[in-house]
């Protein structure tokens, strides 16, 4: 079984270019601004966005969620809101968890900021949570995205084609999975 005081006592985990601390109410604004970038959206295949009340209440109910982690990801030097991430759909009779990260901008990628704030989750979720494998769901255009993945140890499992309609073209969708023990240590 899976430790699930490690969801409850969610944690601030230190790297050596982001920090990844609870997702609270005093992220509000910078979460909804991330909602309104569209090539992170496009990257994300998110149709629309929160109201600024809908973020505002996203961000405040997290703290009372013991069945996952949302965390933000900070710069460490200034604190600058980089990005969020999140282990949900925990199963805890199957040892098993849902995944997904998005940085707030693209300015911000490309600079190792993602691979790192996923491998420091990973490490927290199999060697603190307990969890056995954790999957995701990344569309087949997003090749950065994939590769960061990839270069953390999971592996494309399935492709659920057809998932996304943007724009008037259909793209498919891979389903990627890591299990404990076949990803990489920072
Ligand atoms: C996906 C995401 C978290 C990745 O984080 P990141 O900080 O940008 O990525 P990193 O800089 O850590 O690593 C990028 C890697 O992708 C590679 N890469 C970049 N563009 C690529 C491309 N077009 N094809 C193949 N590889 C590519 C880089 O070479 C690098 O690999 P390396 O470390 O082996 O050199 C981030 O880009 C993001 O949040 N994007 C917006 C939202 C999004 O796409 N979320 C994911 C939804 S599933």
């Amino acid at each position: 079984m899976i430790r699930t005081s490690a969801l409850r006592e969610t944690p601030t985990l230190v790297g050596k270019s982001v920090c990844l601390v609870p997702l609270g109410p005093e992220h509000t604004d910078a979460y909804f601004a991330a909602g309104l970038d569209e090539e992170v959206r496009r990257l994300k295949g998110a149709h629309g966005h929160l109201t600024y009340e809908q973020a505002r209440q996203w961000c405040e109910s997290r703290a009372g969620r013991s069945d996952r982690l949302d965390l933000a990801i900070l710069a460490p030097g200034d604190g600058r809101y980089l990005g969020e991430l999140s282990v949900y759909a925990v199963s805890p009779e199957n040892e098993t968890a849902g995944y997904r990260i998005a940085l707030s901008a693209i300015e911000f990628t490309g600079r190792g900021l993602g691979k790192e704030a996923t491998q420091l989750v990973l490490e927290y979720a199999f060697d603190r949570i307990g969890l056995h494998r954790v999957w995701l769901y990344v569309y087949a255009f997003n090749m950065r995205a994939i590769a960061v993945y990839r270069s953390c140890g999971f592996h494309v499992e399935g492709r659920l084609r057809d998932s996304l309609l943007w724009e008037g073209r259909r793209h498919d969708a891979l389903l990627m999975a890591v299990l404990r023990g076949g990803y990489e240590r920072s």
